[in-house]
């Protein structure tokens, strides 16, 4: 894909459903005795995924072109005919993983080339002490999952942030019998533990950062309409406050505090950004973003080194963050992100190098990136590494580019956003 300069950004949106909203909504009605309806549910191939593997697992799932997606309810899982491909996506994989621990019966779950190189044994040691037996590559997927009607629950000290694996073991404690305890390192994303609240099984969030679940559970159906996904609008937003004259504004857009964090962070570098009309759906919250063109203030110091806890409420938009720090004063750093080398590519490595092919001056750290402020970026040909967010992160970075910027294998976006390009060529203006 080639992306041209532009002059700014301008407009009034919404965007499909959050993709990890959806992946849990999804899951929750599966199991859900009752039937469910979602509306503005992800168009991201990631939930489709999701949708998929259910599918194979007996599950009635009707879609129409609406973006309503309805759950029949009521059925037991039941064995699937042959593997479930969860594509790229390590939240069906992950937390699935979760669900298939609780049934007595097996399951494999197989992935793409990127999926299959990425760490599993953050899931499979907890869910084998529940009682689960899992095989795999040398802790990667394949994944073969011996399920066990007879789960038992723990008390789990995860050794990374992850929202993922906390929801594997949340997920499986549905079908333990006992309380479920998972104590997180920083707070990650929460959307299980509200979801969960909201579809009629409580889940207890204590100032430890531990989470209790008592199960035996089970969810109440029902309907909920999908937030507008705020990892998308990040990059309309981060283009919109570097295009001096844009104007945009996003609908409906979920504004969870465990995601949104990276708003307070382009505010404190300048953007001007305002939230308004909130409301709420099954206690995910959501409103209405304003972006105003410009750096309108300069950065103190302690603003432009992200570290430490607020790493995991950032994590899916630092590449869009180095980006953006590229051209806020002073520059920045990202540290305590290692996790990044983990996800669909080796995140640090695609930003870096990506940066340094646009002319950013950019030193890379085992942990993360220091990025030096006010370079002025030429268009250059961009590997995303078959990832999504380098991909949509650098398409922002283009936008600022002296030239037309090149996007080698863009069709990733699909994983998340498949609307991203036209979306953007709507927006911006040239
Ligand atoms: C997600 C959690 C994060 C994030 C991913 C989606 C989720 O992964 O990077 O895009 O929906 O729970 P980790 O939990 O592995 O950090």
């Amino acid at each position: 894909m080639r992306v041209a300069p532009a002059r700014k950004i301008n407009g009034s949106i919404s965007l499909p459903g959050d993709k990890s909203i959806s992946h849990r909504a999804g899951l929750i009605a599966a199991l859900a005795p009752g039937s469910s309806e979602i509306a503005n549910f992800s168009t991201a191939q990631d939930c489709g995924s999701t949708l998929a593997c259910l599918r194979q697992l007996g599950v009635s799932i009707e879609v129409d072109d609406e973006g309503f997606v309805r759950f029949a309810g009521s059925q037991p899982l039941k064995a699937p005919d042959g593997p479930l491909d969860c594509g790229n996506s390590g939240s069906t994989m992950r937390m699935l993983a979760g669900i298939l621990a609780g049934q007595n019966f097996s399951a494999e779950l197989i992935g793409d080339k990127s999926l299959s190189s990425r760490p599993m044994r953050r899931i499979i040691e907890p869910l084998e002490l529940m009682g689960a037996t899992i095989d795999s590559n040398d802790g990667k997927p394949p994944l073969k999952i011996h399920g066990s009607d007879r789960l038992v629950p723990i008390t789990y000290r995860l050794p990374v942030a992850s929202a993922q694996v906390k929801s594997a073991i949340l997920f499986a404690g549905l079908f333990a019998n006992g309380r479920t305890t998972v104590i997180e390192k920083s707070p990650s994303r929460d959307h299980t533990e509200r979801l969960f609240n909201g579809f009629g099984v409580p889940v207890t969030t204590n100032d430890d950062l531990s989470i209790t679940l008592d199960g035996p559970a089970r969810f109440t159906g029902g309907a909920i309409t999908i937030p507008g996904d705020i990892s998308s609008a990040a990059y309309f937003i981060a283009a919109a406050m570097l295009l001096p004259r844009s104007e945009l504004t996003i609908e409906r857009v979920g504004l969870n505090p465990t995601r949104a964090a990276f708003l307070s962070v382009l505010h404190s570098w300048g953007a001007k950004i305002v939230t308004t009309d909130f409301r709420s759906e099954r206690n995910e919250p959501m409103g209405t973003i304003t972006v105003s063109g410009g750096l309108h203030s300069v950065p103190r110091d302690e603003d432009r080194v992200l570290s430490g806890p607020m790493i995991p409420s950032l994590i899916d938009e630092l590449p869009l963050l180095a980006v953006v720090g590229s051209q806020v004063p002073g520059g920045i750093q990202i540290r305590d992100a290692e996790e990044l080398r983990l996800k669909e590519s080796d995140r640090l490595l695609a930003t870096t190098e990506n940066l340094r092919a646009m002319g950013a001056n950019v030193e890379e750290f085992d942990d993360g990136i220091a990025v030096s402020g006010g370079a002025e970026l030429r268009g250059a040909t961009i590997d995303s590494f078959g990832d999504h967010r380098i991909a949509m992160a650098f398409s922002v970075a283009a936008l600022i580019a002296g030239g037309p910027t090149e996007i080698m294998d863009s069709d990733c976006v699909g994983v998340s956003f498949p609307e991203f390009f036209s979306l953007l060529d709507t927006l911006a203006e040239r």
